[in-house]
This record gives C-alpha cells, sequence and structure tokens, in this order.
C-alpha cells in the first residue's frame, strides 16, 4: 500500500491471518438510511472499505432490514435511534442504554444469535453523527484487533467539538505548515475539493463536527456570490461526515464591500447589510455553524472603533443569525493592544481579555459564545489557564487550543501536546471556592450550559502528510479524543494513535509513545522555562527559532522584562500588574507569592533575581542552563531512538521522520546555545558547570 500519509489514522492495515480467524465472518451492512448525503450512509460505506481492507471481507451493503425487523445473522446494522426499528428484539434489551445517549452520542453491541451463533454488530447513533461515529469505533476497534464489546455507550463531553483553518482565499494558509489550502487557491473555492471530503472524514473519525474554514483575519473576499456557491459546495463535501461549516468574517466588510460609510454595529444600513449577507449565506449552506469573529485585535477594525461595545458588536452577528436556525457567534476573547508601552510596569497584555470582557456577562445574546485561548497571551509553551474562564457563567464559552505548532517548534519539532493541554483542562480555578476544574466548566457542567466546547487552530494544508510531519497527525487525533473525553489519558491517546497510523510491533508503540511523551517537556527545557513564554522570534513575525530578545522592546505585551539582575513578569496585585488577581481568590493567592508558584510558572508571575532559589534548590539562572543542556541532549536521542524502526514501519514515514528528529536534534543545539549565551551575557553569573560560553 502506498504510504503517503493521506490516510493517517484511518489505513485500516490489514490484520495477519491468523488474527483475521478470531473474528466473524459477516454477512451485510444494513445502513438505515435512504439519503446518499447521510452520514448512515457514509458510515455503511466505511464499514464496507474498512472490512475489505483490515478482514479481507467483500460485504454488500444495503439500507434496509429485511421484514418483520429482523436482525439478519451476522449482519452490521447501523443506524439511528430513530430509524431503528424499535420493534426488533434485540432493540427491546438495550433500551436504556440508548435513551441515555447524548446528541452525536452512540451504542455498539456485538450480540451473539442464540448460545454460539453467529455474532451481529448494532450501532445506533443518538442521531446520524452518532452513527457515523459509531461506525468508526467499530472499525477502530478490529483495526486494532481488539474485540468489539458486547455492550458500549459512548456520548460526548460536549457539543462544540470544531476546528478553525487560518486559510486564506489566495491558498496561502496563516501559520500553516504543510502546503496551500485544501480550500481556496487565487481567491476562489478550489474546484476539487477531494481533499476537503478527505479531511472531513479523518475529522470525523475522531468526532469533530464543524469547521471555520477561512483565517480569523479575514478579509471580504470570500462573500462573494461565486464564494458563497463555493462555500456550498465545501459544505457538501462535508456534510456526508458530519462536519458543518462556519465563516470568519472582517468586520469592516460593510464598508468595503456593501460600499457603506460606517460598518458601525447599531447603524440600521450596517444590520441590513449583515442580515442580508447572512441570508445568502444560507441559501447555499444552510446548516451554516456560524460566524468567527475577530475584532479589535492585532489591527483589526471591531466595535470598538465605533465607540460601541464588545457585546454590540457580537450581538450584531448573533441577531442575523437566530431568524435561520442554531447558528452561533464565536466571538474571540483575543482582543489587545499590540501597542502597549513597555516604561509602564503597570501594563499587561495578559489582563487585555478580562478587562474588555468584564461587565458582559448579562449583556450578550444567547448565542453569542467567547472563545477563549487556553492561557492569555497566545498558545506558548507554558500558560496559566485564561483567568477569563472563571469570569463568565451566563455566557458559554469555547476554548481554543493550537495543533499547529506556531510557537512549538511548527511540526518540525516532536511536540505531542495532550501533556500540555491537560495542565490547562484540570486545572481548578475555585470558583466561589468550589472545585471548578477547567474541563468542567468548558462542558458546560460548571454553569449549565447547554452549547460550548473546543476549537483547535489546525492549519492542514495540501501536503500529503496534512501537517508537515506524521508524527504531528497524532495531536489532530488527539485534540478529537479530548474533546470528547478530556480525562482521556494522554498515554493510552497516543498509543492507540501509533497502532492505527504505523503499526501493532511492540518496539514501535513503545518507541513512539516514549518520544511523545518526552517531548513538550524536552521542548520546553531547550525553549523557554519558568513560565518565561517560548522565547521564539515574535519580531520578526515568523514565532520560529530562538530570539529572545525578541521579546522586550516592543509593543507586543509579550515581555519577559529580563536585565542584568532580574528577569520575569511582575504580575502582583501588591507590586505589579495586577493579573494574578484576577482569578478567583483561592488561585489568585497562590500566584500572588512566588513561595507558593509553582516553578514553572514562577517567572511568569514574579519578576526576580537571576540567584533566586527554585524549589529544586537551582538558581533561576542556572535552572536555565541546566535545562537546556538536559533539553538538548535529550533532543539528541530522538533519532537515535526512532531508529530502532527501521524495517518495522515502511520506509518512506521511517525517513521522513527521521529527517525531521535529526533537524529537531541540531535546532536543539542552536536553541540551546542561543539562550543559554543570551541570558550568560544578560547577568554575567556563569554556569557552575562551565559548559555556557566556554568555547
Ligand atoms: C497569533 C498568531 C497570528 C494570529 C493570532 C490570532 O498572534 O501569530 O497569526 O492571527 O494569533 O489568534 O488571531
Amino acid at each position: 500500500a502506498k504510504e503517503d500519509g493521506l490516510e493517517a489514522w484511518l489505513r485500516y492495515a490489514p490484520l495477519p491471518a491468523e488474527h483475521v480467524k478470531h473474528h466473524p465472518r459477516f454477512s451485510q451492512i444494513v445502513a438505515l438510511s435512504e439519503a446518499n448525503s447521510s452520514p448512515v450512509y457514509t458510515a455503511g460505506k466505511e464499514i464496507q472499505s474498512g472490512l475489505s481492507k483490515i478482514l479481507r471481507q467483500k460485504v454488500d451493503v444495503t439500507n434496509t432490514l429485511p421484514e418483520a425487523a429482523q436482525i439478519p445473522a451476522s449482519a452490521i446494522v447501523v443506524g439511528t435511534v430513530d430509524t431503528f426499528p424499535s420493534a426488533a428484539p434485540a432493540i427491546e434489551k438495550i433500551k436504556e442504554g440508548v435513551s441515555s445517549l447524548k446528541e452525536d452520542g452512540f451504542w455498539l453491541g456485538a450480540r451473539k444469535d442464540g448460545n454460539n451463533g453467529p455474532a451481529h454488530v448494532l450501532i445506533i447513533g443518538q442521531n446520524e453523527r452518532g452513527a457515523l461515529y459509531g461506525a468508526f469505533e467499530f472499525l477502530m476497534l478490529l483495526a486494532k484487533d481488539e474485540p468489539c464489546p458486547e455492550t458500549y455507550t459512548s456520548s460526548p463531553s460536549a457539543p462544540i467539538r470544531w476546528v478553525n483553518q487560518w486559510d486564506n482565499l489566495d491558498g496561502t494558509i496563516e501559520r500553516g505548515y504543510a502546503g496551500p489550502s485544501v480550500f481556496f487557491k487565487d481567491g476562489a473555492v478550489l474546484d476539487d475539493l477531494t481533499r476537503v471530503a478527505q479531511y472531513a472524514r479523518l475529522m470525523a473519525s475522531v468526532r469533530l463536527n464543524g469547521i471555520i474554514v477561512n483565517n480569523v483575519n479575514s478579509h471580504c473576499n470570500l462573500l462573494s456570490p461565486t464564494n458563497l456557491k463555493g462555500l456550498g459546495r465545501i459544505a457538501d463535501a462535508m456534510r456526508p461526515w458530519g462536519v458543518r461549516i462556519g465563516v470568519a468574517l472582517y468586520f469592516d466588510t460593510p464598508i468595503e464591500l456593501g460600499g457603506l460609510s460606517t460598518s458601525d454595529p447599531l447603524d440600521a444600513n450596517v444590520v441590513a447589510f449583515w442580515n442580508d449577507i447572512t441570508t445568502q449565506l444560507y441559501e447555499d449552506v444552510p446548516d451554516m455553524l456560524g460566524y468567527l469573529i475577530k475584532a479589535n485585535s492585532e489591527g483589526q477594525p471591531g466595535p470598538l472603533t465605533y465607540g460601541r461595545t464588545l457585546a454590540d458588536g457580537a450581538n450584531l452577528f448573533a441577531r442575523a443569525l437566530k431568524p435561520h436556525g442554531d447558528g452561533i457567534v464565536m466571538y474571540r476573547a483575543f482582543v489587545y493592544n499590540h501597542h502597549l508601552d513597555e516604561s509602564n510596569w503597570k501594563n499587561d497584555r495578559a489582563n487585555a481579555a478580562v478587562e474588555f470582557f468584564d461587565g458582559l456577562d448579562d449583556v450578550f445574546e444567547d448565542n453569542v459564545l467567547v472563545q477563549i485561548k487556553y492561557g492569555p497571551i497566545d498558545f506558548q509553551i507554558r500558560e496559566p489557564p485564561s483567568p477569563l474562564l472563571a469570569h463568565l457563567r451566563r455566557t458559554q464559552v469555547i476554548i481554543e487550543f493550537q495543533v499547529a505548532q506556531e510557537y512549538l517548534g511548527q511540526q518540525s519539532h516532536l511536540v505531542y501536546l495532550p501533556p500540555l493541554w491537560r495542565t490547562i483542562l484540570d486545572f481548578d480555578l475555585r470558583i466561589d471556592g468550589q472545585q471548578t476544574l477547567v474541563r468542567d466548566v468548558v462542558s458546560g457542567e460548571r454553569f449549565n450550559w447547554k452549547r460550548s466546547g473546543y476549537a483547535a487552530v489546525v492549519n492542514v494544508g495540501n501536503d500529503s502528510t496534512w501537517l508537515g510531519s506524521h508524527l504531528a497527525m497524532s495531536n489532530l487525533y488527539a485534540y478529537g479524543c479530548y474533546c470528547w473525553d478530556p480525562t482521556s489519558d494522554e498515554r493510552d491517546v497516543i498509543q492507540d494513535w501509533t497502532r492505527l497510523t504505523l503499526s501493532h510491533h511492540p518496539t514501535v508503540i513503545d518507541t513512539v509513545t516514549q518520544l511523545s511523551m518526552e517531548s513538550w517537556p524536552t521542548y520546553e527545557n531547550y525553549s523557554g522555562n519558568l513560565g518565561i513564554q517560548t522565547l521564539c522570534d515574535i519580531v520578526k513575525t515568523c514565532h520560529y527559532g530562538p530570539s529572545p530578545a525578541a521579546m522586550d522592546g516592543n509593543g507586543w505585551g509579550q515581555w519577559t522584562r529580563a536585565d542584568a539582575y532580574a528577569i520575569g513578569m511582575d504580575r502582583t496585585t501588591a507590586t505589579g500588574t495586577g493579573y494574578s488577581g484576577q482569578y478567583p481568590s483561592e488561585v489568585a493567592k497562590i500566584f500572588e507569592n512566588p513561595e507558593t508558584t509553582p516553578d514553572e510558572l514562577l517567572l511568569w508571575f514574579h519578576h526576580v533575581p537571576y540567584t533566586r532559589r527554585l524549589k529544586s534548590g537551582k538558581t533561576v539562572i542556572q535552572h536555565f542552563y541546566d535545562a537546556h543542556y538536559d533539553g538538548a541532549q535529550d533532543a539528541q536521542t530522538f533519532p537515535v531512538r526512532w531508529e530502532a524502526l527501521r524495517g518495522l514501519i515502511d520506509d518512506q514515514r521511517f525517513k521522513h521522520t527521521l529527517f525531521r528528529l535529526t533537524y529537531q536534534a541540531g535546532h536543539a543545539l542552536v536553541w540551546r546555545d542561543s539562550i543559554c549565551n543570551f541570558y550568560l551575557a544578560k547577568c554575567g553569573i556563569p554556569d557552575e558547570h562551565h559548559r555556557v560560553g566556554s568555547y
């Protein structure tokens, strides 16, 4: 088989013959759906294709059960709670399991007919999407050579499990590291959307159900009549996989496209303009998710430009969507001034989201959701969770992650992200003195929300690996798993991914698991430590490679405030920017005091001398030196350990990955030396082990 990466974890590699015989021989697939565009129909086809590859069984698909609603012997039947004939005796017995399903959930079970008779498999979705997810679950179990359980019920933690693509209409992708867009080219939607459907298939297999297809820094060119038709085609390509689409909008579209003199959200003509555009969009995309809005951020116009509140801006779009269905506004909390004055020690970009959104909790329309990046700055290697997550109670939220490793090595470095996500999702915000894990806020459980959940900037491109690196795809796979169940175990997830993607061989599974589990701490070690942020080059805007000097002396507010004696941002309420006070009091108290602040966030919250002792007993500067040497050394082992896979996986993916890991090992040395020498030059304190600056 061609191992170019396009199939990712859905390769359905054939099981060895001696294993195939442990699985039933299936007689037929019944997909209870008439419409070819239905995810249930897709599920039938997918099962057919999976069986032919994994078990080498050729099985026909039909769309109805024979008379008397009997389940034929050895059949696989997939449908929804509504289409499954409730008269079927098999269904009677499992009614309870099925009735507890949440939206998009599924019931899956293998039953014996009689004592030891042929098995049949039932897959019952709470809706059509759920049926498709159940089908994928069934196939992935087979691909992992695991038995189908007798009864298995699964429901998502949150209804919103979406992807954001930052694709531009000209085919480029902002922070995309894997070639041009699979959606757009030369200002228009591509004619051939094969890759879009393949992407939707991958998304559906990990139960992601929505996507924003264009860049948050968008322009109005998406809204031309031809492109609206194109959006309709994108939606058509993704719909059979249960994936709905939405779009990012540019706030000043009324001026630039509509020829109006203003984009003031309270202006009647502006309101009419957006109502009209929305009506047009729904003609082409009748099940549109809604709008993603980046406004008053990084130079983008927004309601504040017109003297209005952020809520006025969000509600403008929310009201335009309302008459058409369940569309929502994803209003990004990433609102900040990027011309901050560093000479003022009270200034702090991290404060911005809470400052801008406080007081608005009660005034948003109910279909406005605030989309909040996991940390208050910008997808850094280590951040505390955004305190805004503790401020909104009536306004539902979406948490934003980033699979595109913008500051994390851009898929040229292996960084398996779930351990980082876990530090956010498991964080206890202690709202009102009660346990409040971020994941329970996001699921809607804490404040009884109906619609909330997850978005991740993914940025797949036209490259046959999708993300530019085979191993980076484990982050997309894991992202889906975490949206569904944020308590997923990161080891289990990477092991499953490896089995599905690469091989069942224990050496392959162990090596990939170990490298992945070590990758985030390793990258943190050789990039930015103790909460100082990633230290990438932010001035050249590439956000790649070491450039600690770039962090300060500009208006972006990602400051480290490093001088000859001390380093870190004083974010205390006592003497600093007051940021720590944005957390609920129990958390604020911990971060207010350098003694109780965990080492890994020390420099995030405190401006301390390089000679300050950490809980480990090391000084801050010695920790920098040691961590960089340790991290760089660990990275040297990655390509060497990967060598163990030679001959155990196909050559193409083996070599592609070896190349990346070898590059990473080299770049880790560049990181180590740049960062260590920079801080040695700053503070003049030598490395106790005489490594830094000694050549
Ligand atoms: C980062 C990123 C930008 C992006 C922005 C956003 O700053 O570098 O490219 O536009 O985040 O999330 O809006």
